[in-house]
């Protein structure tokens, strides 16, 4: 047997990458009925990036794990994990982990790994890699997930067209003398199981709104502080809350619950759209990006949806190199 003597793991780069293509309300109101105040009051959602036909769950994953890389500063080679997590990704073999792989030249031949938990799917893989840095199984994961839900929607069906965004999210998680990944808290909701499908032919997108809504205004709370606890923390201690970004109107009253006021909370939902397991990721990256995320600081994240899975678990953001 391995002696799992790794203490844990660590983010210490973050990417994303979204279509050039944006699209507003108003250019949603041009192809079905409906219109922007719609949209904004139910939604808080203002615009959402579209992909192109060259734009796929793969292309979008490459560049996302590129700019991570790239902002951790190692060498590719170094990475020999590659996690992707998508509920639209069409590769069945080679699946979309390897593909991203050989496309960025990491060569040590890492292990290709996709998962699909739908908008959950990055919590789930984000565990998965510290568990295996943590068992000896890999020193350096690349975790993405990425989305390509347009490809999925009725562009006709305005209850689920105006709701969604391509994107991908991403990040390095490597070995680490202190455990600044969290263990996980995740699991199931039996009777929303069918609450948010993707099925028939063609596949297409489809959820019921309200029981969702339901769901998350009344339980979504719950598990966030179980996942705390799992931390040994206080809610008290935690400075970000990075939730899935499904809908404004669950973000801001579960921050609230959550003491959001004093805390730094993602709500890229307003220019993205809800992109699924690329939400965290997503929403977390802009942030880094622009500046504006909490350095080396306790960020609670949590995902929901599809499945009907949820998984978050506390992260030390990461600190910028000197
Ligand atoms: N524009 C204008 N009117 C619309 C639109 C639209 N885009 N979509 C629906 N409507 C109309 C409906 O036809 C209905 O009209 P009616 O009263 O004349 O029949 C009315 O608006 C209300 O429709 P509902 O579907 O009941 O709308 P609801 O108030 O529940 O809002 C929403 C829908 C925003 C999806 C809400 O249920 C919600 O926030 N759900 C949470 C789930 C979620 O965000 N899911 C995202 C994907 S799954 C996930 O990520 C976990």
């Amino acid at each position: 047997m391995n002696d799992a003597n790794t203490p844990g793991s660590r983010i210490i780069g973050l990417g994303h990458h979204q279509p050039a293509r944006i699209m507003t309300n108003d250019d949603l109101a041009a192809i079905v009925d409906t219109n922007d105040e719609w949209i904004r009051t139910r939604t808080g959602i203002r615009t959402r990036h579209i992909a192109s036909e060259a734009d796929t769950v793969t292309s979008m994953a490459i560049e996302a794990g590129r700019a991570a890389i790239a902002d951790a500063g190692i060498d590719p080679a170094e990475i020999d994990q590659v996690f992707v997590a998508s509920t639209s990704a069409t590769d069945r073999a080679p699946y979309t982990a390897g593909r991203v792989a050989v496309a960025l030249g990491l060569t040590a031949g890492p292990a290709p790994i996709d998962i699909n938990t739908a908008c959950s799917g990055f919590e789930y893989a984000l565990a998965l890699a510290d568990q295996s840095i943590r068992l000896g199984s890999a020193t350096t994961s690349l975790v993405i997930a990425s989305e390509k839900i347009s490809g999925l929607v009725d562009w006709t069906d305005r209850s689920t067209c105006v709701l969604i965004g391509d994107a991908a999210g991403a990040a390095v998680v490597q070995r680490s003398d202190t455990a600044e990944i969290g263990p996980v808290s995740w699991g199931s909701v039996p009777h929303l199981l069918e609450a948010v499908l993707v099925d028939g032919d063609p596949q297409r997108f489809s959820q019921e709104g309200r029981s969702i809504y339901r769901w998350a205004i009344t339980e979504a709370e719950g598990h966030a502080r179980r996942v705390v606890e799992k931390a040994g923390m206080t809610m008290e201690e935690i400075q970000v809350l990075a939730f899935h970004q499904a809908n404004l109107r669950i973000i801001e009253p579960l921050a609230k619950a959550l003491g959001g006021d004093t805390k730094f909370v993602i709500t890229d939902v307003q220019e993205s759209g809800n992109t699924s397991a690329a939400s965290v990721p997503l929403g977390l990256s802009k942030a880094w990006a622009a500046g504006e995320l909490p350095e080396g600081v306790p960020a609670l994240l949590f995902g929901f949806g599809g499945g009907f899975a949820h998984a978050g678990q506390v992260v030390r953001t990461p600190v910028r190199r000197g």
